[in-house]
């Protein structure tokens, strides 16, 4: 049987890398942004079955991503939620409204998704849901002050361990993915200023950025048959920087 995963974020970066992933052990992928259809073409283009769903997750249900998925492809056993956005800003700065932003698109779309998701994942008795954390989830940030992303990181850890136990039963397992400083669109204004960039880099045991592969190939594996024993965990893949 052909396994079906829900990828948001999946246009690029890591949601990119862990849909080529995914896509290579044989799933089939729907990829949810805003604008999937450049990164579909050029799956479909190497044989790789994509499919495109065209949402913005802070404009429309999230739940409708669920929906078009099984529209689409009649079965869903992995949810990746990999969106995200950040507003730098120190607290005495943020507004309210920019904490709304972040915390929802990063926390209560992930609840939202993953409600929507799982009573089709508990049909087949498999599932996945794989949120995407932080090595902020442990150190609130670093260098550049980001209060709200950091909150709603540590937030995933809670929902994380919370599902996992109420969909063990289920056959689904629940884990967070938190990446260290990987060098994406999503960190550019900071991996493009030395006086970030250096700072970071050398804290990194490893002596270098993630490239999104080195994220997604732990994604891949937590979505996999071999996690079968994982749940309610957060997995951190950050060349070091936490055991600094
Ligand atoms: N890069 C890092 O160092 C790092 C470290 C730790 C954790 N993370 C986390 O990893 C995840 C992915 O980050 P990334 O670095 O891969 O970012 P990225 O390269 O900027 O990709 C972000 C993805 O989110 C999609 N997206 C953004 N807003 C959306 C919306 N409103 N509706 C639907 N899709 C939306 C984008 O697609 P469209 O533009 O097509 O909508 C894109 O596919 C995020 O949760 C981030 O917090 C990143």
């Amino acid at each position: 049987m052909q396994r079906v995963a829900l990828i948001t974020g999946g246009s690029r970066g890591i949601g990119w890398a862990l849909a080529e992933e995914l896509l290579l052990r044989g799933f089939r992928v729907g990829i949810v942004s805003r604008n999937p259809s450049e990164a579909v073409e050029a799956f479909q283009a190497r044989d790789l079955p994509a499919f495109a769903v065209p949402l913005d997750l802070t404009e429309r249900p999230p739940q409708e991503a669920v929906r078009q998925v099984l529209a689409q492809a009649g079965a869903l056993h992995v949810l990746v939620h990999a969106a995200g956005l950040n507003i730098r800003k120190p607290a005495l700065e943020l507004s309210y409204e920019d904490w709304r932003r972040v915390m929802y698109l990063h926390l209560d779309v992930a609840f939202l998704l993953a409600q929507a998701a799982a009573p089709y994942m508990a049909q087949t008795g498999w599932g996945r849901v794989l949120f995407i954390g932080s090595v902020t989830t442990f150190s609130g940030g670093g260098p550049v002050h980001i209060p709200a992303y950091a909150t709603a990181k540590t937030g995933l850890l809670g929902l994380t361990r919370a599902l996992a136990k109420e969909w063990a039963a289920l056959g689904i397992r629940v884990n967070l993915l938190c990446p260290g400083y990987v060098k994406t669109e999503f960190t550019a204004a900071v991996w493009q200023n030395p006086a970030f960039y250096e700072p970071i880099t050398n804290r990194i045991p490893l002596g270098r950025w993630a490239e999104p592969r080195d994220i997604a190939r732990v994604g891949a594996f937590l979505c996999g048959e071999e996690a079968d024993y994982l749940t309610g965990q957060a997995v951190v893949v950050d060349g070091g920087f936490l055991a600094y």
